[in-house]
Order: C-alpha cells, then sequence, then structure tokens
C-alpha cells in the first residue's frame, strides 16, 4: 500500500460576524472574527486509481461522497493548476458537525488541499494555496490559516489577530443542519427594506482578544446572522437558554448555525455547563473545546 498523508484541521466560531447588504453577486460583506476551536476532522489521503471520498464518523451518513464535497473539489483545483489528474482517495474521518456552522466542510476543503499538495510535492506557495482556498469556498482560507483572524469581503481576506490567551468553549449541537444559503437569504428577507449598515470589526471585541479577558469577550460577541438562524429553525432558542441558564458568560449561534455556542471562564465551567445542557434536552450532542488553536496541519 501507498504511503498516504493525514492532515488535521480544526472548526472554527465566530464570535462577531457582522453582516453588510447582499452585494450584486449575491454574497454579503463581512466583517467576520474568526477563532479556530479544538475540534478536528482528518483528511487522509493516498494514491488511488481515480478520484474517490469515503467518511467515517457519527455524521458520516450527511456528508456527500461525490465531487460537490469540498474535499474533492480541492482536489480536482490543485491537480488542475498542476496539470494533474486528482487520482487519490480522500478519507474523512469528520468530528466537527455537519452543516453545523462551526465550517466542518471548508475544514475538509483546506485539509484535502494541504495533504494532496504534500502528497504531490507541487511546491505550490502559501499564497497559491490561499487563493485555490478562497475559490472553494469563504471560510476556506481561515481553515489553513487557524489560529484568530479577521475575515473581510465575504470572508475570505484575513488579517491574522492577536490573543492573549485560550477561551474556553462548550458547543451545542442540534438535531439536523441549517443550510447556509438559507440562513443569507433568511437574513435577507428580515432586512428587506432597512438600512444594513457596512459591516465593521468591533475595537473593544479585538481588544478582548487581544487581552484575552473572556468577561470582556463576552460583553461584545455577536452574530448578525442568529435571527435569520432563529427565524428558521426557533428550537435554537431553548438550547440558548440552557446555556445561559448553566452559567455560560456568553451564548450564541455559531456562525449560520445551527450549532449554539457558550463562552465560559475556564476548562472546569466548560465542564459544568456541557453538563447542565446535557441535562437540558434541548440539544442532541454536546462538547467542550478551546481556542484559538492552529490550522490544517500535516500530521
Ligand atoms: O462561500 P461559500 O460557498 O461558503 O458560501 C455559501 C453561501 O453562503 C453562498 O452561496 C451565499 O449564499 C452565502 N454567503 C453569503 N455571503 C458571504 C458568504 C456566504 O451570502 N460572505
Amino acid at each position: 500500500m501507498s504511503a498516504g498523508v493525514t492532515v488535521r484541521v480544526p472548526a472554527k466560531v465566530n464570535v462577531q460576524l457582522a453582516v453588510g447588504a447582499a452585494r450584486p453577486d449575491g454574497f454579503h460583506d463581512l466583517a467576520n472574527v474568526f477563532l479556530a476551536v479544538g475540534l478536528y476532522d482528518e483528511v487522509t489521503v493516498t494514491p488511488a486509481d481515480g478520484l474517490r471520498v469515503t467518511c467515517e464518523g457519527p455524521d458520516a451518513a450527511q456528508v456527500p461522497l461525490d465531487r460537490t464535497n469540498l474535499a474533492a473539489r480541492a482536489a480536482i483545483a490543485l491537480a488542475e493548476r498542476y496539470g494533474r489528474t486528482p487520482d487519490v482517495h480522500l478519507h474523512i474521518a469528520k468530528d466537527i458537525p455537519v452543516a453545523g456552522g462551526m465550517a466542518g466542510g471548508s475544514a475538509d476543503g483546506a485539509g484535502a488541499l494541504l495533504a494532496c499538495d504534500a502528497l504531490w510535492g507541487t511546491g505550490a506557495t502559501r499564497d497559491e494555496l490561499l487563493d485555490i482556498c478562497a475559490e472553494l469556498g469563504s471560510d476556506v482560507p481561515f481553515s489553513l490559516v487557524g489560529g484568530a483572524a479577521l475575515g473581510t469581503g465575504r470572508g475570505e481576506k484575513l488579517t491574522a489577530l492577536e490573543t492573549g490567551g485560550a477561551f474556553h468553549w462548550v458547543f451545542a449541537m442540534a438535531g439536523r443542519g441549517l443550510s447556509t444559503p438559507a440562513v443569507f437569504r433568511e437574513f435577507d428577507r428580515l432586512t428587506r427594506g432597512t438600512d444594513v449598515p457596512e459591516p465593521v470589526a468591533s475595537g473593544a471585541l479585538l481588544d478582548a482578544l487581544a487581552a484575552g479577558d473572556p468577561d470582556a469577550l463576552a460583553a461584545t460577541v455577536s452574530n448578525d446572522l442568529q435571527p435569520a438562524a432563529l427565524s428558521l429553525f426557533p428550537e435554537l432558542a431553548a438550547a440558548l437558554a440552557a446555556g445561559r441558564g448553566a452559567g455560560a458568560l456568553a451564548a450564541l449561534v455559531s456562525g449560520s448555525g445551527p450549532t449554539t455556542a457558550f463562552l465560559v471562564r475556564d476548562a472546569k465551567s466548560a465542564h459544568r455547563t456541557a453538563e447542565a445542557l446535557r441535562a437540558s434536552g434541548a440539544c442532541s450532542a454536546v462538547r467542550t473545546a478551546s481556542g484559538p488553536v492552529p490550522g490544517a496541519t500535516v500530521l
């Protein structure tokens, strides 16, 4: 059997997601403050006779195994650029919730790209890889770089951010997924006829990240997609209330949802809040993780 390459890629939570009005191309300008957290997918690539995708993990049945999978699209995009055929088997060990608002699909795209790049020895520069990531999807560049970053444009133009320490989180998974385009469409519907301001990163939030201060971060987190996610998935209100009741410093929908994210003070509070959320029955699974953590990494 030929040797493969395995890449580990983290999930993300958006500590700020400011959304502007729909652009002529249908996308929305964002001020998107990403934090990579320690929940991971692993993508393993091995040489094969043709392109094949397999997936294991609790949500594996919901993952498309055809060429719509971002991992497959990443392999195809890199192969095209370097004049090769994408004859690889991509295996995804999936731990990030599917369609959960934690960039699980983007993680697999960035992971497959880095893994194929290492397997094929293309010599692509970091900037070339980031360009391909941006073609694959708005959140894919961040999955490659990890840490903490401000995403502008449609979220793909990244500026790395300083963080003064680890932030501890509890994540509550919902029983079903939400489609990101559907949530943005609902945002458009809810804001129709209103003056949607230009999205800007909050200075107080960036200061809180830089200081590593969870109380200050809790006071400044925000997600403009939250009303749209709640409109499409009203049961999320119960999960948010359960986390607040369990002592979380802040409760918000992660990205386009439906995963809900709870910022807590430390690992001990994370454990306590997770137990209370499990007991509440308001979610299907509960996980704890902290961040920032590095982006896609060859193991
Ligand atoms: O970039 P990505 O393919 O992940 O985006 C998925 C969908 O989310 C887009 O087709 C669009 O409907 C919506 N989106 C948006 N504005 C963004 C990012 C995503 O409207 N900045």
